[in-house]
């Protein structure tokens, strides 16, 4: 059985949606769902379906991103993780981090990757003028969402949206492609998904 870990930095929808996918005949389970945040909604949602949960609060390492990655590493490595996915995740991680799972580890963001990476993507696509939006699963590679794509979903701009309309209804597509993506990638099939 592939096993999976899920690294989130808050309510974790998307999460949720890839731990409520591996059950039954799925080739994957999720075996610990780590943040950054002990605040995260997420958590308590992960732990109440039965997953392993552990938080390393970032704030205790300021300045020190290398003593955080570490701390966040020891209970990954005890979950013995084939596979990682970063779900909302939103601290950046190291090269170092990075290449110790090195195709191994996957992203969701939510725009249509290699349009806007970083933040605020809803609002760039907007003020773009962008006719469609959209999200992207990807690989994590030590440059910052430009890994190989793995699946993407398009949506509507519609008139008179707004970041938050907008983010709802990617929103709504990140929680289908995610789990459809993961479903592949836990068998080896790296064909990109496009919804
Ligand atoms: C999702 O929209 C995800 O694409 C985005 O954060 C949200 C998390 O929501 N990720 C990023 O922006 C990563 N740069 P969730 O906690 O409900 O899954």
């Amino acid at each position: 059985m592939t096993r999976v870990a899920i690294l989130i930095s808050g309510g974790g929808s998307n999460m949720l949606r890839l731990v409520e996918d591996m059950t039954g005949d799925h080739p994957a389970r999720p075996v610990l769902v780590a943040s950054n945040d002990p605040q995260a909604a997420g958590l308590a949602r992960a732990a109440a379906l039965g997953v392993p949960v552990a938080a390393v609060d970032h704030h205790d390492f300021s300045r020190d991103r290398a003593g955080f990655e570490a701390a966040l590493l020891q209970p990954l490595l005890d979950a013995r993780p084939d596979i990682i996915c970063l779900a909302g995740f939103m601290r950046i991680l190291t090269p170092d981090f990075v290449q110790r799972f090195a195709g191994r580890m996957l992203n969701i963001h939510p725009s249509l990757l290699p349009k806007y990476a970083g933040l605020d993507t809803h609002a760039r696509a907007l003020a773009a003028g962008d006719a469609q939006a959209g999200c992207t699963v990807h690989e994590v590679t030590p440059e910052l969402d430009s890994g190989p794509l793995l699946g993407q979903a398009r949506v509507p701009v519609l008139l008179g949206d707004t970041p938050e309309s907008l983010a709802a209804r990617v929103l709504v597509q990140e929680h289908r492609l995610y789990p459809a993506v993961l479903r592949r990638f836990a068998v080896g099939d790296r064909t990109p998904v496009l919804l």
